[in-house]
């Protein structure tokens, strides 16, 4: 099991244990964070698990595909920081990682 730190737009804090292997997206979706609502299933179609993750663990993330970007390119409040969390799968080495969930807008 990993942590995530997944924090609120408001920067509210909610730490979730993780297994190994599986999405970011799906990680916060098991723990009901708001904001986060994987309503593709992680097929890369809905954006609805944009998030945003700091410079400093980006760097330890795949890449995002041209697919990963095209749907971001239809997402709302896209930064430098927006990754959709589906794509991204946990391991040891993202052990601690901050997610930051863009504004909520429902
Ligand atoms: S859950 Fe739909 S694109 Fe990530």
């Amino acid at each position: 099991m990993i942590t995530l730190r997944f924090f609120s737009p408001e920067g509210e804090e909610q730490i979730v244990q993780a297994a190994e292997g599986i999405s970011v997206m799906t990680a916060a979706t098991q723990s009901c964070i708001p904001g986060i609502n994987g309503d593709c299933g992680g097929n890369l179609s809905c954006a609805t698990c944009h998030c945003y993750i700091d410079a400093a663990w980006r760097g330890k993330l795949a890449p995002p595909s041209d697919m990963e970007l095209a749907m971001l390119d239809g997402a709302l409040d896209v930064t430098e920081d927006s990754r959709l969390t589906c794509q991204i799968r946990t391991s040891a080495e993202l052990d601690g990682m901050s997610v930051r969930i863009p504004p909520i807008r429902y």
